[in-house]
């Protein structure tokens, strides 16, 4: 380490504490600039006190003196500084009523005057979007991970490539609110054709991801306090859009056929009805079709609109994908929400809301309002994909890996977890969800994992009432060999207890 002590001008005191080091990640310039400016701050370095010559600072800290110079030269810049030409560098005379210094030590800078943030954003804390995982690497066996080493990156280049070559000056433009009429195009006969869902392209309103779908159809669709059902266990993004909206969220139980329909002799009827049928998150049960029928006859009774969030529904390894709810109640009083984060990769943000026509027009103005329109080039990139057949070759190759990867983690289950853990039959999806004997902690038992290695977020995470415990694993981001070894450590975290 260099350690220096400045004895020249400044007092002595106040020159120990200037300490450089060279192992650090920073440089030593940014290093003596900010501890400068940290002393002045602080008061401790006072109007009118001069500061050494650069030359003797070289020969007392050892450095360069562009080092010096550098860090000075910032000083003077930002006003903390000033250069005297033939005389030298003087600290500032600066006026700090609004400064660190007085706002670190004043009381009153603490006290009620200090700006609050709104009701609304108080909620926020309870309105947690996933799990919480102790690094943004994806570890085994976090849920919901496409298999991004899969994803034709190359293919994506180029479509990205060809619609920059196809329309360079459109895409620089300010873009269509409610997203890319081509790309708009190209879903609506995707939907029409693998999901069953009766649409025109003036229906789909494009979003940053599911997220901001759900977030839309709060503002839209609800006034504060207004009864929405949930399912629960359920996917925490939607509750906390909904929250945030201002819903009363009632949760709502789901069976081996989906979501239950509860009687309203007791209850206030739902504004709206959040479901993830194709495959119900977290818990993997499909809806039945007579609950689908008995889900629509209620919402027309009742007038709830329906949310149907079909966020993974391309990969079901069991017969045919089941078609969407919105198809079957042609589109009433459904409001579909799709994703490209599972399909493609998440941080391409990129969803799309499908709604009646007559919300056609609310929609748009929402999504105008709330942050204009999703990237014009990543949308003519996703269109070209598309149009190109790379979107269907792609995931009918992950539909075959996830299977496979199924098959491999099932077997592995077997082996290493049998007697801990129990899955069920899995027909369709990325995790798998693990039960708990009926005694277990399954927060404990996650937390222990989780300091392992493991990211397996339990069950009672995701449910707004006492459930059963669980565990739940995702099983398509990882290779066989890292399947394995995972399991090993889970078996022996496991057993361990
Ligand atoms: C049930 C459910 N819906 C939607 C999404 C996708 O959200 P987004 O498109 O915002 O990434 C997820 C992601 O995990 C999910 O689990």
């Amino acid at each position: 380490m260099l350690l220096c002590w400045l004895q020249l001008f400044m007092p002595i005191a106040t020159l120990n504490m200037v300490r450089l080091d060279r192992r650090q990640r920073e440089s030593l310039q940014t290093q003596l600039y900010r501890q400068i400016r940290r002393l002045i701050m602080s008061g401790q370095l006072t109007a009118g006190v001069r500061l050494p010559s650069t030359r003797d600072l070289v020969t007392h800290l050892g450095i360069s003196r562009n080092t010096i110079v550098y860090a000075f030269d910032q000083l003077v810049a930002e006003g903390y500084l000033e250069s005297h030409v033939g005389s030298g560098i003087y600290v500032s005379d600066l006026d700090l009523k609004q400064t660190e210094q007085r706002s670190q030590t004043s009381s009153l800078a603490k006290s009620s005057a200090a700006p609050r943030t709104s009701r609304r954003a108080q909620r926020f804390s309870t309105g947690r979007i996933s799990p919480d995982y102790p690094t943004s690497k994806v570890r085994p066996f976090r849920p919901c991970q496409p298999a991004i080493d899969h994803f034709p990156i190359r293919a994506w280049n180029r479509a990205r490539s060809h619609a920059l070559r196809l329309q360079s000056k459109e895409l620089m433009l300010e873009a269509n609110a409610a997203g890319s009429p081509r790309l708009r195009r190209a879903l609506s006969i995707y939907l029409r054709d693998a999901r069953g869902v009766r649409c025109h392209a003036d229906q789909i309103v494009i979003t940053a991801g599911a997220q901001q779908a759900l977030s839309l159809i709060g503002t839209t669709l609800l006034d504060r306090g207004d009864p929405v059902w949930i399912e629960d266990p359920g996917y925490l993004g939607a509750r906390a859009a909904l929250l945030r909206a201002g819903a009363n969220l009632i949760p709502i139980p789901t069976d081996d056929e989906g979501l239950t329909i509860p009687s309203l002799r007791h209850g206030r009827r739902p504004r709206l009805i959040y479901t993830t049928p194709s495959r119900q998150f977290p818990l993997g049960t499909t809806m039945t079709l007579p609950r689908r029928l008995a889900v629509m006859e209620f919402t027309r009774k009742s007038g709830a609109w329906v949310i149907e969030d079909d966020y993974d529904s391309e990969f079901r390894y069991v017969g045919r994908p089941v078609p969407s709810l919105q198809g079957l109640a042609s589109g009433e009083r459904v409001i579909y929400v799709g994703s490209f984060s599972k399909v493609l990769f998440a941080s391409l943000r990129l969803g799309y809301l499908v709604v009646p026509d007559h919300l056609v027009d609310v929609f748009r103005k929402a999504k105008e309002i709330h942050d204009g329109s999703s990237s014009a080039i990543d949308q003519a990139t996703a269109a070209v994909f598309i149009e190109e057949g790379f979107f269907a070759a792609h995931v009918r190759r992950m539909r075959k890996l996830y299977k496979a990867r199924l098959d491999g983690f099932l077997c592995e289950a077997k082996k290493y977890l049998s007697g801990f853990l129990t899955f069920p039959t899995i027909e369709a999806g990325m995790d798998a969800m693990g039960r708990l004997p009926a005694d277990a902690d399954d927060t404990a038992v996650s937390r222990r994992l989780r300091a392992e290695g493991i990211d397996v977020p339990p069950l009672s995470a995701y449910a707004l009432t006492p459930c059963t415990p669980g565990l739940l694993f995702g099983f398509t981001a990882f290779s066989s060999s890292e399947t394995r070894s995972a399991m090993q450590k889970v078996s022996r975290c496991l057993t361990n207890k």
